[in-house]
């Protein structure tokens, strides 16, 4: 098919959806043991009982949501007595709001805007609840989001204590936390109630990708706009950044720079130019997931334009000016970004000690730069 032009009004996609972030595959492979594991957890709640409370944990674009929102669409066909609420804690940032979407999910309408204390709309919740036998599960999506001021710990608290401030009321959660690493601290009085089931989502091995992408692809393209060797540079691009969703946009993006020169099928160059935008995307979302600590170092890499590449230690000197965090936290927070492929912090072959690692951005300070840039705005 190589070659052949595309007429003005042909398109090379049999089923756009199929490459947007919140479709929902209707294949969902390599992901058994998580959904099984999330099944078990909400069991309870067919019998009457309040499901285990669950933590899914895995680095962006595992899956994580897809699994949640899967077994929630297995379990709505068997239980008349669960009502689920997803909570995008990116978009819902406070205790308040997410109550709010809490409130709006089961009620069918959001509460008065002023004048409602958060007690207010916690006791409309139970009150609905009890009155109407339904058990309650709650998804925080994304709840690092929440991490700042504690809120994710009141949220929590607020969730768990329901049933001893609301006697009656039955509420699971599961909370989804977008991390490569088991690092997180939840309050002590959280902590002790909270104690949830731990799910984990690794990143997906190379031929995981490629069977996941060459699904979608095959569903949502028409026959041969995607040959095998390009979805080989595809499948090389979203595993070197660990990010399903990366592929997931490059598909999208190379085919419509294939249709864009007219072409019926996408060639390797169509995915190289693509990738610089969907590596972009990529970044801005990893980015937006840090804490300040984390993106107070790429921001030091960043500026220093020139010296891409510099010791841990003359990082750690700015770096601890700037934040005035002690050498241990700059150590985790190293760790971290180099776990999430944001930088690469080598030992040096001269230097015995940590402190003469060499770090470097992966990526161009300018991008990062750009992705902090529109974050703030
Ligand atoms: N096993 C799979 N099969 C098919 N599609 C998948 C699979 N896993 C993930 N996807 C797709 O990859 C994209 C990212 O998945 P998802 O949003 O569930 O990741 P996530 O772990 O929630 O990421 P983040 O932490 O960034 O929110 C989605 O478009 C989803 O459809
Ligand atoms: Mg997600």
């Amino acid at each position: 098919m190589t070659g052949k032009t595309l007429l003005w009004d042909q398109t090379l996609f049999r089923r756009g959806e199929l490459f947007e972030f919140d479709y929902i595959p209707e294949h969902f492979a390599h992901r058994d043991s998580q959904q099984r594991s999330l099944i078990f957890g909400v069991r309870p709640a067919l019998h009457g009982m309040r499901p285990l409370n669950m933590l899914c944990v895995g680095p962006p674009g595992t899956g994580k949501t897809t699994a949640a929102r899967k077994a929630f669409e297995e379990l709505g066909e068997h239980a008349p007595g669960v009502v689920t609420a997803h909570v995008n804690c990116q978009a819902s940032q406070t205790r308040y709001t997410i109550f709010s979407q809490i409130f709006q999910r089961l009620i069918g309408h959001a509460p008065p805007t002023s004048g409602v204390s958060f007690k207010k709309i916690l006791d409309e919740i139970a009150k609905y609840l009890i009155q109407n036998e339904k058990i309650l599960i709650v998804v925080l999506d994304d709840i690092n989001y929440l991490f700042h001021e504690k809120e994710a710990d009141n949220v929590l608290y607020s969730l768990l204590r329901a049933h001893e401030t609301h006697p009656g009321a039955k509420i699971g959660i599961i909370a989804i936390l977008s991390d490569d690493s088991l690092s997180y601290v939840f309050d002590p009085k959280v902590g002790s109630i909270f104690l949830p089931e731990e799910i984990l989502f690794p990143r997906y091995a190379w031929d995981e990708i490629k069977s996941i992408l060459s699904d979608r692809a095959k569903l949502g393209f028409y026959p041969g706009v995607l040959s095998e060797d390009v979805l080989d540079v595809i499948v090389d691009y979203t595993s070197e950044a660990g990010d399903l969703r990366v592929g997931i946009d490059l598909l999208k993006r190379s085919a419509l720079n294939a249709e864009a020169r007219a072409s019926t099928s996408i060639s390797e160059d169509d995915v190289r130019l693509a990738y610089r935008k969907s590596r972009i995307l990529h970044l801005s979302r990893m980015i937006a997931s840090l804490g300040s600590g984390e993106q107070a170092i790429l921001a030091i890499l960043a500026k220093r334009a020139g010296a891409k590449e510099q010791t841990a230690g003359d990082l750690y000197a700015t770096f601890h000016e700037s934040t005035g965090l002690g050498y241990t936290r700059f150590h985790a927070m190293l760790h971290k970004l180099a776990t999430l492929r944001l930088i690469d912090a080598e030992i040096a072959t001269e230097g015995m000690h940590g402190r003469s690692r060499r770090i470097a951005l992966k990526y161009d300070s300018e991008d990062v730069l750009g992705a902090m840039q529109s974050r703030s705005l």
